[in-house]
């Protein structure tokens, strides 16, 4: 694969997708970012980065970015089944490589851990993300069927500076968070044993710019990005409070007790989730990509509540 090239990327304006903007900046590609114009949240520096205007599902649009450029990648960091097929229509026999963003929420309940990419992912279970897995099994079925060369990062729960971290009723709630911060009383749902294993969002976007440095060689392939280790939510919620210096008692209360405390912040969904232990192998991202996240879990989490900090959110 050629050491520079011509990359488009839908959703550069957001919190992975600005991170890989920026990283393809760095790398010395030519980047294109797609943005509607809604998000001016970005905090990344996107200088270097030609944006234009535009919907990704919009089909003249996407038509028109194809056939005005010569791209060599398309990322899209959060696509959608339709986005996917309008790029493998208007892009199609142009591209060499196409990246999307899906989630770990794929594998879930695990069954086995750490749990790797050749876990199941490709039926429904009562918690996993099961749009995204139909949409990942459409992206690999226009690869198998045409030779699309689609490839798959599946990030963790992003954690880093820019986003309200995960909290322990399954959200990502302020009032959680100043609670802590005032040393008052917060819950963990059932045990603190609960595995987590969150990716900082730096890390995460340079697997993204590693992915594009690889080409169609890794076509068909999907990849688990994380960090290195899963800790547990006792773990998790230590180095938050140590963080802080908060020195917030813990309960161990059942989720129902949590959505009876706090029904404006707590869902059943959430923290349904939250008590699934996510624990990942990132080995095949680390041989393949050569991607090396630089932070662990712990960091990643002061990361964002110094950011959280700094913008007098908490
Ligand atoms: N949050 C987590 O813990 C977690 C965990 C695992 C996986 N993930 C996955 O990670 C990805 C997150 O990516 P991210 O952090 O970059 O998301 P993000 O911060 O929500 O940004 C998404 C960007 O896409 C742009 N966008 C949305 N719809 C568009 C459209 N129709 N046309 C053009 N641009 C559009 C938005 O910009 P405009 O509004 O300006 O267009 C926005 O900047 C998602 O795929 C998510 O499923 C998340």
């Amino acid at each position: 694969m050629s050491q520079t090239q011509h990359v488009l990327i839908f959703g550069a304006t957001g919190e992975i997708g600005s991170r890989i903007a920026h990283g393809c900046v760095a790398a010395g590609h030519r980047v294109v970012g797609v943005t509607r114009g809604t998000n001016t949240r970005h905090r990344v520096d996107l200088q270097g980065v030609e944006m234009v205007t535009g919907d990704k599902g919009d089909k003249a649009f996407v038509q028109k970015m194809a056939a005005e450029h010569a791209f060599d990648t398309v990322v899209d960091s959060v696509p959608t089944p339709a986005h996917v097929d309008l790029a493998f229509k208007a892009f199609g026999n142009q591209l060499t490589h196409y990246l999307m963003c899906s989630s770990t929420g794929t594998f879930v309940p695990l069954q086995a851990m750490p749990a790797d990419e050749t876990h199941p992912w490709e039926t429904k279970t009562p918690v996993n993300f099961w749009p995204q897995c139909e949409r990942d099994s459409f992206a690999l079925s226009l690869h198998e069927e045409h030779g699309f060369p689609v490839s798959i990062l599946r990030p963790t729960n992003i954690i880093g500076a820019g986003r309200v971290p995960l909290d322990t009723w399954g959200g990502r709630s302020l009032a959680y968070w100043r609670r802590l911060k005032a040393g008052e009383p917060i819950e963990i749902p059932v045990t603190g044993q609960t595995l987590v294993q969150s990716g900082c969002n730096d890390d995460l976007g340079s697997a993204f710019v590693d992915a594009v440095a690889c080409g169609p060689e890794i076509a068909g392939e999907i990849f688990i990005i994380s960090t290195r280790r899963a800790i547990t939510l006792d773990r998790y919620v230590a180095t938050a409070k140590a963080f802080l210096g908060s020195a917030s008692p813990v309960e161990y209360v059942t989720p129902e007790e949590i959505i009876r405390r706090y029904p404006e912040e707590a869902t059943e969904k959430g923290l349904q989730f939250l008590m699934e232990h996510m624990c990942f192998d990132i080995g095949k991202a680390e041989r393949m990509l050569g991607y090396d996240p630089q932070f662990t879990g712990e960091q990643g989490l002061q990361q964002a509540l110094a950011w959280a900090l700094e913008e007098g959110l908490f």
